[in-house]
């Protein structure tokens, strides 16, 4: 996984200004923030509203009101585990308990900084469920033991 640079006000501001002048654009400055960063800091909010003549509240709403926009630095791998109906069927609840009883994971813990196990409803691959999906990769009949590795950074 991709590991990005501390968040640098001055490379931020080189972002804004080479993208202000496009129409509309909030959006592709958050997402250019973003891919560079791996988070918008919320310092780019002031950055952003001056040069684009908006109020600080408008470019705040739009950076709030996408949820991939993220305002803190990632942690260094996500693990989405499937917990819609199909997976829980197959387990995946049997799955979140064993993670935090045996591994001392919790999902949907956004306080660790080294793995996160986030909740995700339905992957579109319940006939193999439980399922997760990790560094764009799609697997099937997880387990416990495979998601702690997973977070430990081995790959699939
Ligand atoms: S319910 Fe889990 S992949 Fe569809």
């Amino acid at each position: 996984m991709a590991a990005y640079p501390a968040w640098d006000p001055e490379s931020a501001r080189a972002i804004v200004a080479r993208l202000a002048h496009l129409e509309g654009a909030t959006l592709p400055i958050l997402h250019a923030l973003q891919e560079e960063f791996g988070h918008v800091d919320p310092q780019a909010v002031p950055l952003i509203a001056e040069a684009l003549n908006l109020s600080r509240a408008e470019v705040h709403g739009t950076l709030t009101f996408y949820h991939d926009f993220k305002t803190a630095p990632q942690p260094a791998r996500i693990v989405k585990l499937c917990r819609a109906e199909a997976c829980q069927a197959l387990g995946c609840e049997a799955i979140v308990e064993t993670l935090a009883r045996e591994h001392g994971i919790a999902v949907d813990d956004h306080h660790r900084a080294d793995a996160l196990v986030e909740t995700i409803y339905c992957l579109g691959n319940c006939a193999l469920g439980p399922s997760a999906l990790v560094d764009g990769e799609l697997l099937g009949r997880v387990d416990a033991d495979r998601i702690a590795a997973l977070c430990r950074g081995q790959t699939q």
